[in-house]
């Protein structure tokens, strides 16, 4: 699918990796509704681009009315603008880690939920939500292509470390979501794509201590460094552009398995 002239719903996509894949789908042409929490984020990302290829909705994904609203106006905007819906990237998250049996005791509900309802239920909200206008728009090219959705995993859904509960829960939920979506809106020509990353340089990961990301590096093949913003856009352009690619997670990760603990 052409990025240029179609809009993409972005969650998250004032900050990190969210942020990363609304510059680069602007550098190709294509227009960025921002789903976020930010507000001010999102105005640092409009005002280094433009407003009108940049519109922030303020949106908290676990409210679904504020989702329905935020998504009715994005796809609202796109018929204005000329530029139709072309896919929604799910990528707000919050990693919040918590032991399952700890000090403290057993893991705090509230909190275990707290990171599910924002990684897979606000993913799932987004998506439900979005769908209902990239089902209707003009199917493109000789394959009668709709869209793209793509959802962000981590590689804690595969070898989540100590602490990592709730987390792992949700990452793991968006990487078995992704087939039966992905067969679910075949006929519709829209598909679907996870991504799968493990350390990247971003706010989220600026809050680790030193020590932990060292560890964490040391578990690399190569490169022995987080990922930069831009090498996971990089691959959710190709997730975009490349029409074969359908019903897939991408581990995004430099080759490593992340150890039991740091
Ligand atoms: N950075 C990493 O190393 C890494 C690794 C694996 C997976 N991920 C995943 O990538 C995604 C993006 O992470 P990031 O590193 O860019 O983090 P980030 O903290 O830089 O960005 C997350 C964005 O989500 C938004 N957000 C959080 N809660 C929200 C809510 N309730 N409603 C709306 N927006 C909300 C925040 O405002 C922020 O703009 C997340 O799903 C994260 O779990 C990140």
């Amino acid at each position: 699918m052409k990025i240029e002239n179609r809009t993409f719903i972005i969650s998250g996509g004032a900050s990190g990796l969210g942020r990363a894949t609304t510059l680069d789908i602007v550098a190709k042409g294509g227009n960025v509704a921002i789903l976020d929490l930010n507000e001010s984020l999102a105005n640092e990302v409009i005002s280094s681009t433009s407003p009108s290829k940049v519109k922030f909705f303020s949106t908290d994904v676990t409210e679904t009315e504020q989702v329905a609203s935020s998504v009715k106006s994005a796809a609202e905007w796109a018929v204005s603008s000329k530029a139709p819906l072309g896919g929604i990237i799910a990528a707000a998250g919050v990693a919040n880690p918590a032991l399952t049996y700890g000090r403290q005791g057993p893991i705090d509900l509230d909190g275990f939920k707290f990171v599910n309802d924002i990684n897979v239920v606000g993913t799932v909200d987004l998506i439900r939500n979005g769908l209902e206008y990239l089902t209707k728009v003009e199917p493109e090219g000789p394959d009668g292509e709709r869209g793209v959705i793509i959802m962000v995993a981590s590689a804690a859904a595969y070898e989540g470390q100590s602490g990592q509960l709730a987390y792992s829960a949700s990452k793991g939920a968006i990487v078995s979501m992704t087939l039966p979506m992905a067969r679910d809106l075949s006929r519709y020509g829209v598909r679907v794509m996870t991504l799968a990353p493990s350390m990247f340089d971003s706010p989220m990961t600026e809050k680790m201590s030193a020590k932990v990301k060292e560890s964490l590096m040391r578990s690399m093949e190569f490169p022995k460094r987080p990922g930069k913003p831009h090498e996971f856009s990089q691959v959710a352009v190709a997730c975009i552009e490349s029409t074969i690619l359908n019903g897939e997670v991408i581990r995004l990760d430099g080759g490593s398995r992340m150890p039991a603990r740091l």
